[in-house]
């Protein structure tokens, strides 16, 4: 078995890859990435199999994702099998081999938030973005999802846009956080 070995293409990013993000971004198209920094993050850490899940966090954050045509680059530099990394991959949930939206908008499902109307918060947050939960806007701007405590029940009901968290949550409120509606923005 060589498969470990297989990436041919070692020491070199898959072609097509290498273009600016946030351009394609803007032009709703699958993102791409530097090349040269995912080498960077790639060779830091060649030879440390145990550092695998820093790695593929680290791709994530320079990416937007893990590109799958990435992974058997990243088995190679660790000494591992393509099909070990994307094992670990799909055991985390908080790994993504599919491109999400530059932001992504975390509602809380629970029970504080459930109460004191978090359903409803989802149901304005899905319509404004026009998307379900685990799915991305078109444009790549936004992602979904939801999670069983955020750790701010005291502010119920709560949500996160990226790294920032917003509580005490309305209709009105989550309008003016997430902008424009996305379901509207093609029509006007
Ligand atoms: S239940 Fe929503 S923040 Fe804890």
């Amino acid at each position: 078995m060589t498969e470990a070995g297989s990436a041919s293409g070692a020491g070199t990013i898959p072609p097509g890859l290498g273009m600016d993000a946030d351009n394609l971004h803007r032009l709703g198209q699958t993102p791409v990435f530097d090349p040269v920094r995912v080498e960077e993050v790639i060779n830091r850490y060649r030879g440390k199999r145990w550092v695998l899940i820093p790695l593929l966090q680290e791709i994530q954050e320079v990416c937007g994702y893990i590109p799958p045509a990435l992974i058997p680059r990243i088995a190679e530099a660790v000494g591992m099998f393509p099909v070990q990394v994307q094992g670990v991959i799909s055991f985390y949930s908080q790994l993504h081999t599919e491109p999400r939206g530059k932001k992504v908008v975390t509602v809380c499902r629970g029970t504080a938030c459930h109460v004191r109307g978090g359903r409803s918060i989802l149901k304005v947050v899905k319509e404004h973005l026009g998307i379900e939960e685990g799915e991305t806007t078109p444009d790549l701007e936004y992602t979904l999802e939801t999670v069983a405590c955020i750790g701010v029940c005291a502010l119920a009901p709560n949500m996160m846009v990226g790294r920032t968290t917003y509580g005490s949550l309305n209709p009105s409120k989550v309008a003016r956080i997430l902008g424009r509606p996305k379901a509207a923005s093609g029509g006007d």
